[in-house]
C-alpha cells in the first residue's frame, strides 16, 4: 500500500452492493479498506459469520477477493468510525440521512443511496456525464456546515439512461425520453430481496418509487449547472420499471426525441466518443459506450461484464419514424456500474481533482 492510499470505511459492507465495493476496493491503488460496517445484526461478527444465512450457507456475491476480508470483525453503524479519510455508503435508505450526515461532518461521502438524491445542495454526479456539477458540493459544505460532503450516486436504472443520454442532449437537444426498463433481481438487495418464488418464471410489473426517481434523477443530472443551483432539464421523461428474472444487469428500451433530425452516423459518433473525463483513472474502462451493429445484442448475460461492469452497451440504434425520432437498447450493470465500481470511478476523479486527501 503507498503512503497516499486512502483509509475507506464501507457502510453498509454485507449487502449487495457492499459486497462489490470490497471486490472493487481489494488491491485498489488509491484506496484501502480499514472498517467494515453494518447493522447491529451484524456487529461484533467477523465478516464471513455476518454473511452466513440462519443454515450456515455463505451469502456471498463478489469476486475471489473474499478471503482478503473475512477475518475482519464489522462495526455497528451506530458507531462512529474514526480515522477514515473517506466513506462509501451502501447503506439500507432507510437509515442512510443520519449516517451519511455524521460522517460528513468530518470526512467525504460517496452514497449509493437515495438519501440526498433529490436535495437542492447535492449534485448527483456521474463519471463522464456531468462532473461540472461538483461545484455545488461547496454550498452543500457551506449550508450544512460540513468539512466533507454527501454525493450521492443515481438510482443504477438511472444510470445507464443517463450516460447514453448525455452526449446526445449536449449535442442534439432532447424533447421527450420514453423508456421501458427490465431490471435484475440484485437490484432489490440481499435482505429480504426479491422471493425466488416471486420472481422466477415471472416479470414483475412494478418497483416501488423507481419510475418516479428516474424521471427526476435524469432531469438533475442532465441539468445545467449554475454555480450554486442546478437547473433542471426541461425534456419530457416517462418511465416504465419491470422487475426480470436476470440475476444481475438492467436491460433498457429507450425511446428519444430530439429538437431538430439527426442522423444515425452523429449519434453513433456522439455515444463512442463519450468518456474521455476519466481517463486517467485506474477503473477507467477501455469504452464508455460500446455500440453494437449486431441486432441480437446487447445482452445482459454477454454484455453486463463490458469493462470490469463499467461499460455501458448500447445496440438496436434505429429511427422511430422520423429523423427526430430514435430508439435503442442499452444493458448497464446495476451492482457494478449503478453502485460499487461506478462509486469508486467517481472517487477516483474527485482525488484526482483534489477532493480527497490522505
Ligand atoms: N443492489 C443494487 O443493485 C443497488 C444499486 C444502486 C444502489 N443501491 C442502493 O444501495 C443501498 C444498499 O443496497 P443493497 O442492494 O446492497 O442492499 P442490501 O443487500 O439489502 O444491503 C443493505 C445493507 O444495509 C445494512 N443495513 C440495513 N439496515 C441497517 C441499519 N438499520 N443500520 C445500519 N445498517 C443497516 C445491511 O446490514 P446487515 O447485513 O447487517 O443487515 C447491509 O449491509 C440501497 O440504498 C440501495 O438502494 C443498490
Amino acid at each position: 500500500m503507498s503512503d497516499s492510499s486512502i483509509a475507506v470505511a464501507v457502510i453498509g459492507a454485507t449487502g449487495i452492493a457492499g459486497q462489490q465495493f470490497l471486490s472493487a476496493l481489494s488491491k485498489h491503488p488509491m484506496f484501502h479498506v480499514t472498517a467494515l460496517v453494518a447493522s447491529s445484526r451484524s456487529a461484533g461478527k467477523t465478516y464471513e459469520e455476518a454473511l452466513c444465512n440462519d443454515d450456515g450457507q455463505l451469502c456471498w456475491y463478489g469476486d475471489d477477493s473474499f478471503t482478503d476480508f473475512a477475518d475482519m470483525i464489522v462495526v455497528d453503524a451506530k458507531t462512529y468510525v474514526p480515522d477514515v479519510s473517506l466513506v462509501f455508503s451502501c447503506v439500507d435508505g432507510a437509515v442512510a440521512m443520519e449516517i451519511e450526515s455524521r460522517y460528513a461532518r468530518h470526512v467525504p461521502v460517496i452514497s449509493t443511496t437515495s438519501a440526498f438524491r433529490y436535495e437542492d445542495d447535492t449534485p448527483l454526479l456521474i463519471p463522464n456525464v456531468n462532473l461540472s456539477h461538483a461545484a455545488l458540493l461547496k454550498r452543500q459544505q457551506e449550508t450544512r456546515g460540513f468539512k466533507g460532503f454527501v454525493v450521492p450516486q443515481p438510482n443504477c436504472t438511472t444510470l445507464g439512461l443517463a450516460i447514453t443520454l448525455a452526449p446526445l442532449h449536449e449535442q442534439f437537444k432532447i424533447s421527450h425520453v420514453t423508456m421501458t426498463s427490465m431490471q435484475a433481481v440484485s437490484g432489490a438487495g440481499r435482505t429480504p430481496g426479491v422471493s425466488s418464488l416471486d420472481i422466477l418464471d415471472n416479470i414483475i410489473p412494478y418497483i416501488v418509487n423507481e419510475e418516479q426517481k428516474i424521471e427526476t434523477e435524469l432531469k438533475k443530472i442532465l441539468g445545467i449547472s449554475k454555480g450554486t443551483t442546478i437547473q433542471d432539464a426541461s425534456f419530457f421523461v416517462s418511465c416504465a420499471c419491470y422487475r426480470v428474472p436476470v440475476i444481475d444487469g438492467h436491460t433498457e428500451s429507450v425511446f428519444v426525441e430530439f429538437e431538430q433530425d439527426v442522423s444515425e452516423k452523429n449519434i453513433r459518433e456522439a455515444l463512442t466518443s463519450a468518456g474521455t473525463m476519466t481517463q486517467d483513472c485506474p477503473s477507467s474502462p477501455m469504452e464508455w459506450i460500446t455500440v453494437f451493429d449486431d441486432p441480437y445484442r446487447p445482452q445482459v448475460r454477454l454484455d453486463r461484464e463490458r469493462g470490469n461492469g463499467l461499460t455501458t452497451s448500447v445496440g438496436r440504434l434505429r429511427q422511430d419514424g422520423s429523423a427526430r425520432r430514435w430508439k435503442y437498447t442499452l444493458v448497464s450493470h446495476n451492482t457494478k456500474a449503478g453502485a460499487a465500481r461506478g462509486a469508486i470511478l467517481l472517487a477516483e476523479w474527485l482525488y484526482q481533482e483534489g477532493w480527497l486527501s490522505v
